[in-house]
């Protein structure tokens, strides 16, 4: 019972000392990021008349402005699933499980007992996926229902607008990535971060890449994301307003490297909670037999294919059973 109050829970219990479960090891604990890189901001208005902008796509990451989504929307989604967390722990419990096969899932400390993981992530976490078939209002906490399925239905459509970008950005036909794309699916993750005790020694999120096509990210405006760039963490500065866009690692796959799935972690605080809302964008992996692997029309004698193919289930299921362990699983298709 423990388990379930999450690791809101501990911090609400008063603990001053963090559990030596989320205790990492230092390379895997934050360090001060100091660079000179600044964040990318992509204007989708106009986005057409300027191509120059499809080359801050090849970060991986980027927060995107004027997206269509309004600014009332995304403050209600934060609202509404910060408000799931604090609510009263007899009725979050209900929806605890640790049965990742579920459409709707409240779970905590979910990386205890994968093999390789360093340690386990400050964070309490809900996920749920909405499409093709969304979750209804009995299997969905009631509190953020509503707002869940508004926001999906405004982040769907950035989705594909995404999409078209990407595939220009490789040169294709803008609808390429779209078409592709065989049973459609989008998954909610939405992040609790409480503040911890002892910030330096824990990870709210530990240093991942997605196994998603692309993620549209929702950050409330405490920070604590960070991007590996060039081999140097960069902070995703909270931008009032803005989406963060972050590649996942079937972009890198299906682009021959040409996009790539950035590093990315989300660091613990000690001065309050945090919330991020993802939302990822993939292939069902139920439903998708497809095998994918670099674009046939992008390879050429100079740019021989640098993966090889894979499902979609099968690389999930590697990573689900593999758990987050800190590097990027691509370089097993090479
Ligand atoms: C994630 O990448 O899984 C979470 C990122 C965040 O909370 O900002
Ligand atoms: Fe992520």
């Amino acid at each position: 019972d423990d388990t379930k109050a999450g690791v809101k829970g501990l911090v609400d219990s008063g603990i001053t000392k963090v559990p030596q479960i989320f205790i990492l090891p230092p390379k895997n604990r934050q360090e001060k990021c100091e660079t000179n890189f600044t964040f990318p901001v992509i204007d989708l208005q106009g986005i057409d008349e300027d191509p120059i902008k499809h080359k801050e796509i090849t970060w991986g990451f980027f927060q995107v402005v004027n997206h269509g989504i309004p600014t009332s929307v995304l403050h209600k989604t934060l609202q509404g699933t910060s408000q799931f967390f604090e609510q009263d722990n007899e009725v979050k419990k209900q929806y605890y499980t640790r049965d990742t096969g579920k459409k709707v899932i409240y779970t905590s400390n979910l990386d205890l007992y994968s093999p390789s993981v360093p340690g386990v992530s400050w964070k309490d976490a809900f996920f749920c996926f909405m499409s093709s078939n969304p979750p209804s209002p009995q299997e969905f906490p009631t509190l953020c229902w509503e707002i869940l399925m508004d926001y999906s239905k405004d982040v769907r459509k950035l989705g594909f607008s995404l999409l078209e970008l990407l595939s220009e950005g490789l040169g294709l036909d803008r609808s390429y990535l779209k078409d592709y794309m065989d049973c459609f699916q989008l998954r909610y993750s939405c992040n609790y971060y409480p503040l911890c005790p002892q910030p330096e020694l824990t990870m709210g999120t530990i240093q991942h890449t997605d196994v998603d096509f692309v993620t549209v990210l929702l950050q409330d405006d405490f920070g604590g994301l960070q991007v590996l760039h060039q081999n140097h963490w960069v902070d995703v500065p909270p931008t009032p307003g803005a989406l963060v866009v972050n590649l996942g690692d079937f972009l890198q796959l299906l682009s021959n490297g040409k996009y790539i799935s950035a590093e990315h972690r989300a660091i613990s605080n000690s001065d309050g909670s945090r919330m991020s809302v993802a939302c990822f964008f993939s292939e069902s992996h139920a439903q998708s037999s497809k095998l994918y692997g670099p674009i046939t029309e992008l390879l050429s004698e100079d740019n021989p294919p640098k993966y090889r193919a894979t499902k979609v289930k099968d690389h999930s299921n590697y990573i689900l059973t593999r758990g987050v362990d800190g590097t990027s699983a691509l370089s097993r298709y090479k």
